[in-house]
Formats: structure tokens, sequence, C-alpha cells
């Protein structure tokens, strides 16, 4: 029996078709059990309703209503918004979403339980809809400052700086509520990097515009980041010094270099004036 209830988890379908992109499968996701041997699974890039075939998809689509995710729209900054969904309210999109995401998630056990959760979802907005480019959740009360549950960008729009605008976008939420936050542990190889890259890189700006000393408080109440993932950041980049019988915060030449790099790529960012939300209670 150990030997059936392995091999049932490991990874039961191979291709994803979500609008207009075909993705591969990266690790067992619960679908039903009709799906399990499916080749492909046709899924409808706005409710996330899964078909077994085209043809079953084409024929949903020709009567799915929904261009933009179900829930408030939270954000927008040009083609970019965000919806804030409640687990509760919109149960079958939120399972559907986490039935997506844990085609891609390995160590991660929330698919049926969404009730305490509150799902931000991005969107990229063009003459068709409302695209889903990636979510996070979050959970309604977290008892250890946790402020993201789960992240994900979907395949199709990985390595584009999206991951970086989903995370910054949840810490902004943890500056609107007064509280600092990090993501929920562990993470997952690919979350460990962006969350590092993200990290280091707020924390190299705030350290080459602040004027004068800055503290670890300080840089936490900036940032939202709780003290643990600063000291943790700072170092690994190498940025905590003893110098003359006192600790410093100090950035080395390449650090610098590295941060001048970056700013020639006009990376999007979030605008904290085009959220329009206040923390649900
Ligand atoms: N290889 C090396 N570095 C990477 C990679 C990679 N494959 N992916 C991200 N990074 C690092 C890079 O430094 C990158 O910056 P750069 O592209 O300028 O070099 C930085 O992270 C940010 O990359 P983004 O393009 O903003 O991130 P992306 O949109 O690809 O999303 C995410 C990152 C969400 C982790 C995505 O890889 C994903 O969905 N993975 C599958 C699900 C997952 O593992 N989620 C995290 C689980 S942990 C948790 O949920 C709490
Ligand atoms: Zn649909």
């Amino acid at each position: 029996t150990q030997c059936i209830s392995e091999i049932s988890r490991v990874k039961n379908l191979n291709r994803l078709i979500i609008g207009k992109h075909e993705v591969e499968a990266w690790y067992f996701s619960p679908y039903p059990p009709a799906f399990a041997h499916a080749e492909t699974v046709y899924i409808c890039e706005f409710c996330f309703s899964y078909f077994i075939s085209a043809r079953q998809l084409e024929r949903h689509c020709m009567h799915c209503t929904l261009l933009h995710p179900p829930g408030n729209e939270i954000y927008r900054q040009d083609d970019l918004s965000f919806y804030e969904i409640d687990g509760r309210k919109q149960k079958l999109y939120c399972r559907n979403l986490c039935l997506i995401s844990k085609c891609f998630l390995d160590h991660k056990t929330l698919y049926y339980d969404v009730d305490p959760f509150l799902f931000y979802v991005m969107t990229v907005t063009d003459e068709h809809g409302s695209h889903v480019i990636g979510y996070f959740s979050k959970e309604k009360e977290s008892m250890d400052q946790y402020n993201l549950a789960c992240i994900l960008t979907l395949p199709q729009y990985q390595r584009k700086g999206y991951g970086r605008l989903l995370i910054a976008f949840s810490y902004e939420l943890s500056k609107a509520e007064g509280k600092l936050g990090s993501p929920e542990k562990p993470l997952s190889d690919l979350g460990l990097l962006s969350y590092r890259a993200f990290w280091s890189e707020t924390l190299v700006e705030k350290l080459i515009n602040f004027k004068g000393e800055v503290s670890i408080e300080e840089l936490s109440h900036m940032t939202s980041f709780t003290t643990q993932d600063i000291l943790h950041t700072l170092q690994s980049i190498d940025a905590l010094k003893y110098y003359r019988g006192q600790h410093i915060i100090c950035l080395n030449d390449s650090v610098i270099e590295g941060y001048y790099k970056s700013l020639k790529k006009n990376r999007r960012t979030i605008n904290p004036q085009a959220l329009q939300w206040k923390p649900p209670h």
C-alpha cells in the first residue's frame, strides 16, 4: 500500500494549458482522479476551472463571463492591478488557484482549507481582459508575524521581475497595517532566492539614499522587514562590521556598484499611492 500511495503522489499531470500558454507541471497536484493520468489539463485563465479536453474548455469559455479575478481591485497602476479575494467568500476560485499553485510548489499542503486566507492576485490588463500573472496568499491572522503564506508567479511569466512586485506588495500591506512581516517558512529554493534578492536590494537602496546614521530598528520601521531578516541580509552581503568597539553597517564597493547597475534595468515598482486599502479586521 505504501507503494501505491507513493506512486499516486508522483507528479500526476504533464501539461497545463492556461489561456494561450502551455506549461509543464513541476510537482504533484491533487486534481480529481479523472485528471490523474491526463496528459494535459485545460484551464480557464479567468476562473481557473479545469477540463479534460480543449473542446470542453472552449464550451466553458462561451459562457464564462469573468474577465478579471473576483473580489476588490485594491491597486491599479498603468496596466497592473491587484485584487483582494477572501478565501471564505470565493472558495471555488481560491481552491482552483491553489490547485494550479501546487503544480509548482513541492512542500505546501494548503489546497482545500482556503477560508483562513486572503488571496492577492496580480493581473496585467489588455483588450482581452485582466490576465493573472501571479498571486500570494496571506493568513487573515498570523501568530508568527507571517505576512505571506504562499507566492507564485505563473511559469510563463517568471524571471521578469513580477515576483519582486508581489513581494514588494506584501510589504506595502504590512506597512499599511503598521506591522512587521516575513514569509512563511520553509521557503522553496526559488522563494529564498527571490526574497534574498528583494531584501538586499531594498536595504541597499535605503542605506545609499539615507543621509546620516541608521539603526537596524529604523530600517525595520522603514521597510516592515523583521530585524532578523535584516540582520541575515546584511550579513549575507557582508555589510555588518565591527569597528573601534562598535557594530556598524557599511556597504562594499561591489554592493554599491551592483545597486547602480540594477537602476539601469529600469524595473517596475509598486507605487504606494496607488494602493486603495484599509487593513481588514
Ligand atoms: N534562478 C536564479 N535566481 C532567481 C530565479 C532563478 N530561477 N528566480 C528568481 N531569482 C532571483 C533573482 O535574483 C531575480 O532577480 P533578477 O531576475 O533580476 O536576477 C529575483 O529572484 C526576482 O526574480 P523575479 O523575476 O521577480 O521572480 P519571479 O517572478 O520569477 O518569481 C517566484 C519568483 C515567485 C519564487 C517563482 O520562482 C515561483 O513562482 N516559483 C514556484 C513557486 C515557489 O517556489 N514559490 C515560493 C515558495 S516559498 C513561499 O511560498 C513562502
Ligand atoms: Zn472560466
